[in-house]
């Protein structure tokens, strides 16, 4: 909550979220790049941003650059062409780590096992969860560059290495499921198959474009989001509401105040696509 950017998860806490934490600002722009297929054409400079703040805190007093490489529950920000890898040469430039939170991005969703590899950018360490068991057991772990980890593990051998008390850490049960996940995976090619579906997620999802209230429509791998326009003193919000008619049709998005996500299952049929589109289509239109 500390290191990310989303105001409704911080509310409750403010007070208490961790000190010397700095926000860069993030790359959402509508007046240029609404209806973006995939990454958007215009915004590499918002990575400039952290140039801001190293002038402001000093390169030395920044450990770590943290981002998700596309934004999920903030609304669905996929990054402007260049900026992650502006990013990460601003970071290099000024020895800063880069850290990637690939929670949601990593493991196939983006039409590659990583968004880093997607994009081809690398981190120092990257961090995953929920699709490396497919969610079926609690598990996250982290990546990290061999530097990073030899920094670690140059002291006495009899040291525990990362000095903390280890409770569930390496734990057989969640590393079975997720070396049988990757299995799945692995097998049924799921990083490949989110490339090849992706062109036609795009094409429904961006048919919704001209119905009541949508502002924008935002895309990437098997990720889509769609925008509402903000209505002063609507509560709840547009956005809300077609979620709730989505609900009562079957259908599960996740409302961030009046954007729309989706991310289905990696194992989602082109019927189901249709299925998906069709009732979100029907609940935009019944949404008064
Ligand atoms: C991008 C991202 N990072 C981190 C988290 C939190 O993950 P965990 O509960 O494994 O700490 C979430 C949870 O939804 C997430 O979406």
């Amino acid at each position: 909550m500390s290191v990310g950017g989303i105001p409704k998860n911080r509310e409750a806490w403010q007070g208490s979220l961790l000190p010397h934490v700095a926000h860069m600002r993030d790359t959402h722009d509508l007046a240029r790049n609404a209806f973006s297929r995939g990454q958007p054409a215009q915004g590499v400079e918002f990575a400039d941003d952290l140039e801001r703040l190293i002038r402001e805190h000093g390169a030395k007093r920044i450990a770590a650059v943290m981002i998700e490489p596309i934004a999920g529950s903030t609304g669905v920000l996929v990054p402007p062409r260049g900026y992650l890898e502006r990013l990460r040469e601003i970071c290099t430039r000024h020895g800063l780590l880069l850290i990637f939170d690939e929670v949601i991005t990593g493991f196939g969703r983006t039409g590659d096992w990583f968004a880093s590899q997607q994009f081809k950018v690398t981190p120092d360490l990257l961090t995953m969860a929920k699709g490396i068991t497919n969610g079926s057991i609690p598990m996250g772990a982290v990546l990290v560059h061999r530097d990073i980890h030899a920094a670690f593990m140059t002291g006495p051998t009899a040291d525990i290495d990362l000095f903390h008390g280890y409770t569930y850490s390496g734990h057989p049960v969640a590393c079975a499921a997720a070396l049988a996940t990757m299995g799945i995976y692995e097998r049924e090619g799921l990083p490949q198959r989110t490339a090849e579906l992706a062109p036609y997620w795009e094409e429904r999802a961006h048919a919704l474009r001209g119905l009541p209230g949508v502002v924008d429509i935002r895309n990437y791998g098997l990720i889509a989001a769609v925008e509402f326009a903000a209505e002063p003193g609507r509560n709840p919000t547009r956005g809300y509401d077609v979620f709730c008619a989505c609900f009562a049709r079957g259908l599960l998005a996740r409302p961030t105040g009046n954007v729309l996500a989706f991310s289905p299952p990696l194992t989602i049929s082109r019927a189901e696509i249709d299925q998906l589109f069709t009732i979100l289509t029907e609940a935009i239109r019944a949404t008064p």
